[in-house]
């Protein structure tokens, strides 16, 4: 599989990211299978939050991996803090994020994370704090690379202000049909459509300026968890045309949503949430197909979108 660059590093990662949301509902020797199938497929990239079944995400993989002939140094890990379901609360506090680290690496029986994001952000950040954590985290050997998710341009400004690693990624939701990070930047001063609103900040050029890799999250949902719009007969024209895509190409509709997200200049990671097998040896196979220009406007259109 291709990889990227993240912004000088970590570099060689595999341009999609098996997402471990939804590992919980595996037993272990399933999820050892899954970790394994992705490696095999060319994924070297895998993605956790504190927060998946709380904790249950990390839980199963750790003790999955061991089952796998995978080496530590071979693969990328990533988790996310700061978003604690538990007791209704962001927390990106200094001491929150160091105690969340620690629970990651003893779930995971890992000696360090390859990545740590910061998942949504806490309305009452200092960013003194989150400084204070990531040096302490990065004096200790146990991050390697930071980042942030969902985060606006502004407040990853206030951020760099304190804190000195540079910020190299931006998780952020992206699919065919749950498109308004780059909708806002079409529709521009549109008063006759909603999809004008500039939602967030201009992420989408921030990101391109300085360097952060933008991971695409739920790439193959509608809405917030809205389910798959793939053969769902909701979305019909988006059917047809990846239909036809993924004829010519000789690949599944899903790796043609994820070859249209890959497309962008941005050169975005593709994280998938498939716990299958199958469906994730058909979404790798995006990384074979190189879109067109034209065809890559087809499929916005047939998203539900209109040139302004
Ligand atoms: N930063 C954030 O705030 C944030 C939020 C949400 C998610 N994430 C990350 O993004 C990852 C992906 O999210 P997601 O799970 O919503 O992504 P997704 O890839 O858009 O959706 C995966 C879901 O689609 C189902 N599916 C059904 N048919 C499929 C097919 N033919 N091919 C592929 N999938 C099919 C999968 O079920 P099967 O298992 O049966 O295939 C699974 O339930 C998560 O694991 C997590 O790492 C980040």
């Amino acid at each position: 599989m291709n990889t990227i660059n993240i912004c000088n590093g970590p570099s060689g990662a595999s341009r999609l990211i098996m997402g471990c949301m939804r590992m919980p509902a595996l037993s272990v020797d399933d999820a050892a299978k899954m970790i394994q199938t992705a490696y095999d497929l060319g994924i070297n990239y895998y993605d956790h939050a504190t927060c998946y079944g709380n904790g249950d995400a990390e839980l199963r993989f750790g003790e999955a991996f061991k089952k796998t002939g995978i080496k530590r140094e071979d693969i990328f890990i990533q988790s996310k803090c700061g978003l604690n379901f538990v007791d209704n609360i962001f927390d990106w506090r200094r001491d929150s994020i160091i105690e969340a680290v620690d629970g990651i690496l003893s779930r995971l029986q890992m000696e360090y994370l390859d990545v740590l994001l910061l998942h949504r952000p806490d309305l009452l950040f200092e960013p003194e704090q989150v400084a204070e954590a990531f040096d302490k985290l990065e004096a200790a050997g146990k991050v390697k690379t930071f980042g942030v998710s969902n985060t606006m341009p502004m407040q990853i400004e206030l951020l760099k202000k304190f804190v000195k690693q540079p910020l190299k990624i931006n998780q952020l939701q992206l699919s065919l049909e749950q498109s308004q990070l780059i909708d806002q930047d079409l529709y521009m001063n549109n008063k006759t459509t909603d999809m004008s609103l500039m939602r967030d900040g201009g992420t989408l050029c921030y990101s391109r300026l300085n360097d952060i890799t933008i991971q695409a999250w739920s790439p193959l949902q509608q809405g917030m968890f809205g389910g798959m719009f793939i053969d769902n007969e909701d979305f019909p024209e988006l059917n047809k045309v990846l239909g036809e895509l993924g004829e010519k190409y000789g690949v599944s509709k899903s790796a043609i949503a994820v070859a249209w997200i890959l497309r962008h200049p941005a050169k975005m990671q593709v994280i998938t949430g498939t716990m299958n097998p199958v469906h994730l040896s058909e979404m790798v196979d995006a990384d074979k197909v190189e879109l067109t220009h034209e065809e890559w406007y087809r499929l916005y259109l047939a998203s539900g979108k209109f040139l302004p």
